[in-house]
């Protein structure tokens, strides 16, 4: 199996502080709502359908814990907190599809009790748990087509268990694969500025023995160029309508490369990742986090005192760059305004 990234324990809940990875590994307990969303924030949990379950999961807890005396009490609550949950990270459509869902739990239980649907909200927040690990694992089945034995894989950024409930997206590929008995090695992008391939990748794949190595991110052409790569598979945090995909800052480089090169460039998505509201990638919110994480790594400066800087946390690869698009419903391939609703749908 794989590490786990969040749970639900005793009333609250304990997420995997991924700002200590990979040094250390430490389980904290949240009890508020507030601190939560700040966890999102702060990016101690991330990877877009693990920020989904734990806005879901922020949401169960602050309704949880509230004495109202009426539905429309609680429902101006968590009101609030969906506003504050909405408010953490733009990009990654999870965040949005998970608040839209204990949303609709709620509505369909007016009428009941206040424990009632306190009770409903927390069951609900832990069934997305149960779903994105069961979703991960039919990824990783329909991916794991894709790959043969002996393959070398690129990923860029954490599609892992550490982005999702469990087992990954991307990851859920290489997983299989290897259980499958086909031998494999993932090249790794580092992924400056957050450093997601160096420290979540390369660490969650070690601990389940798959074979990885780092490379920094300017490297990627060169080893697509050299013929070191089968092919490269990357998560995303919102795919539009059109088949564009937004993922970590870096990734459209190496699409253009691996384009330029003729290697198969595959993004694992589950459906909660796929916006079919936005027909193209411009219409993408792409999060700008402070200019402090490029000029530093962790605590220690890397840059002149006061240097200017840009953090784009995202960007978009367009359509005509992926080979296909994998989901827990079925591998889309182009042209993707015809195939990816279908496939979104499970129709
Ligand atoms: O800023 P992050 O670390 O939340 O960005 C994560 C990514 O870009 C992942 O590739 C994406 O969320 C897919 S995770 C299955």
């Amino acid at each position: 199996m794989s590490v786990k990234s969040i749970e639900w324990r005793n009333d609250s809940v304990v997420m995997l502080n991924q700002l200590l990875l990979p040094h250390e590994v430490k389980y904290e307990t949240y009890h508020n709502y507030l601190d939560v969303a700040d966890a999102i924030r702060r990016m101690v949990i991330r990877g877009a359908p693990a920020i989904g379950i734990a806005a879901a999961m922020g949401i169960a807890l602050g309704a949880s814990q509230k004495e109202a005396s009426s539905y429309s009490l609680l429902a101006q609550h968590i009101d609030d907190i969906c506003e504050e949950m909405a408010d953490t990270r733009p990009t990654a459509v999870n965040l949005f599809w998970a608040i839209d869902r204990m949303k609709r739990c709620l509505k369909e239980r007016e009428g009941d009790s206040i424990a009632d649907i306190q009770a409903a909200l927390i069951a609900e927040a832990k069934l997305i748990l149960e779903e994105d690990i069961a979703i991960n694992r039919r990824i990783g089945e329909w991916g794991a087509r894709l790959v043969k034995d002996g393959d070398t894989i690129l990923t860029h950024c954490n599609a892992g268990a550490l982005a999702t409930g469990g087992y990954g997206t991307a990851t859920a590929v290489m997983r299989v694969a290897q259980e499958q008995g086909k031998k494999i090695h993932v090249l790794a992008d580092e992924t400056r500025p957050y450093l997601q391939g160096a420290r979540l990748t390369a660490w969650e794949l070690m601990e389940d023995h798959i074979s990885v190595e780092i490379i920094t991110d300017n490297m990627a052409g060169h080893f697509l160029k050299s013929g070191q790569v089968d092919l490269c598979i990357v998560g995303t945090d919102r795919t539009a309508a059109n088949g564009d995909v937004a993922n970590k800052i870096g990734t459209y480089m190496v699409a253009l490369a691996a384009h330029a090169n003729d290697i198969p460039f595959y993004v694992a998505a589950p459906t909660s990742s796929i916006d079919l509201s936005l027909s193209t990638g411009d219409e993408i919110p792409i999060e700008e986090r402070s200019a402090h994480e490029v000029v530093h790594i962790g605590s220690h400066s890397i840059a002149p005192a006061n240097a200017s800087a840009r953090h784009i946390a995202f960007d978009v690869t367009p359509a005509r760059y992926i080979t296909a698009i994998i989901t827990e419903n079925g591998i889309a391939s182009p042209p993707y305004p015809i195939t990816l609703g279908p496939v979104a749908r499970n129709t």
